[in-house]
């Protein structure tokens, strides 16, 4: 036992040197996004497949960045953790593959940003920990959502007392997928439980300060024979639950639901963006997010307005790239720490473990190893 990483930090890094591997789809949205990103550089990529690797290299060199070492092959991904002038290593590859290399990473020094979820079992939710802890190193994983507009905003209300105290809240996942890679859309088919929980759960964990003074405890769990649609109920430990929702098959909008159900206020950002409060107030659609506006203070919330001025293509992606690289810069807690990884992508397994077994109840892993009451409130440093 290595001692806990909570709000843990690590040397300031002037310049952060990026090792992509994976440069598919998402791993070239990276790479693009990256541009406007100061204080980083990409110095190397990797990946199995030839053609995405050159693709990937031009983006870089289209945009007037230096080109990267490539690196292509069966091992190439192993080259990139040991390469000595990388300080992270970013993973962009298929989900089975993020832990091994997550953890290898870690072995050689390098500091991890890994795609969701960051693990697909218990066991490799576990071994991210105890690796995390072993070498000091971070493994961030880059859930996205957790930078949402009227999240960030949300979350500011909660800290300042806006919903009261905080009993329920919803999530998912719901996006009418048909085009995507075939080895996700066969995790889908074949899953059972819900495979990907992080951007439903990752703004909820946030929000409820989950092992910063509250703790995911167990969860039911049902799935559809068809089409896969699953819904899983997860209680805390403070006895409020959260209502988790994956559906990729069906033609319906995309939704992340993000529903906050307090003692004093209420807040829903799909379908139609809505608030309201105990004193009567209540805004939706366009005055709920002008609403929200008054409550975008924090150093995250920042980050979006400065994409958004830029005119960036996606602003929560910009927020938490822009998040990323300035704690590394400077030496501050991440905003998602190793234990968010795994707490929010364990999920998947105990899902399926309890859609499998007539929705018994599963048992959530304390990750903190006890110290999940150690700090109070999660917080943007
Ligand atoms: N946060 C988000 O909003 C978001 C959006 C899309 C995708 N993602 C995540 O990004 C990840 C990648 O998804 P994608 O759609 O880009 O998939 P993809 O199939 O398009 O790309 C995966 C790439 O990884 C490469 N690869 C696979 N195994 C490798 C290995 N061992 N070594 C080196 N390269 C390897 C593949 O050749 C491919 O180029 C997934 O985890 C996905 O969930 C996240």
């Amino acid at each position: 036992m290595n001692g806990s990483l909570l709000n843990f930090r690590t040397d300031p890094i002037p310049e952060v040197r990026i090792g992509l591997i994976g440069t598919g789809s998402r791993g070239c949205q990276t790479i693009a996004r990256y541009v406007e990103v100061s204080g980083a550089r990409i110095v190397c990529l990797a990946d199995i497949n030839e053609e995405n690797l050159a693709r990937a290299n031009k983006l870089l060199t289209d945009s007037g960045r230096p080109a990267a070492r490539t690196i292509c092959g069966a091992q190439a991904w192993q080259e990139i953790c040991r390469q000595e002038n990388v300080d992270i290593v970013y993973i962009c590859t298929d989900w089975a593959s993020h832990a091994k290399i997550a953890c290898e990473a870690m072995e050689n020094g390098k500091h991890v940003a890994v795609e969701v979820p960051a693990a697909t079992t218990v066991s490799e939710c576990r071994k991210l920990v105890e690796v995390a802890e072993k070498t000091r190193r971070h493994c961030f994983m880059t859930e996205n959502c957790c930078y949402d507009f009227f999240f960030l905003a949300n979350l500011e209300m909660a800290r300042q007392g806006k919903f009261g105290d905080i009993r329920h809240c919803e999530g998912a996942y719901i996006h009418h997928l048909e085009e995507e890679s075939p080895w996700m859309m066969d995790n889908y088919a074949f899953h059972g439980g819900n495979p990907y929980p992080t951007h439903g759960l990752g703004p909820i964990g946030l929000l409820l300060n989950i092992h910063r003074g509250d703790r995911l405890d167990y969860l039911v769990s049902v799935t559809t024979s068809e089409g896969c649609i699953n819904n899983t109920l997860i209680r805390t430990v403070l006895g409020r639950t959260i209502l988790l929702q994956l559906d990729v098959t069906t033609p319906r909008n995309y939704s992340r639901i993000q529903t906050i159900c307090g003692s004093r206020g209420y807040s829903q950002r799909y379908p139609l963006a809505t608030l309201s409060f105990d004193d009567g107030t209540s805004f939706s659609g366009e005055a709920a997010l002008e609403e929200a506006h008054r409550f975008f203070h924090s150093h995250a919330a920042k980050q979006w307005q400065e994409g958004h001025d830029k005119g960036v293509i996606n602003e929560m992606n910009y927020a938490m790239d822009r998040r990323l690289i300035y704690c590394l810069r400077n030496g501050l807690p991440l905003d998602i720490d190793v234990y968010d990884a795994a707490e929010w992508s364990c999920i998947a397994e105990l899902s399926r473990q309890s859609a499998q077994n007539n929705s018994q109840p599963v048992a959530i892993p304390d990750f903190t190893n006890g110290h999940w009451q150690d700090i109070k409130g999660h917080c943007f440093f």
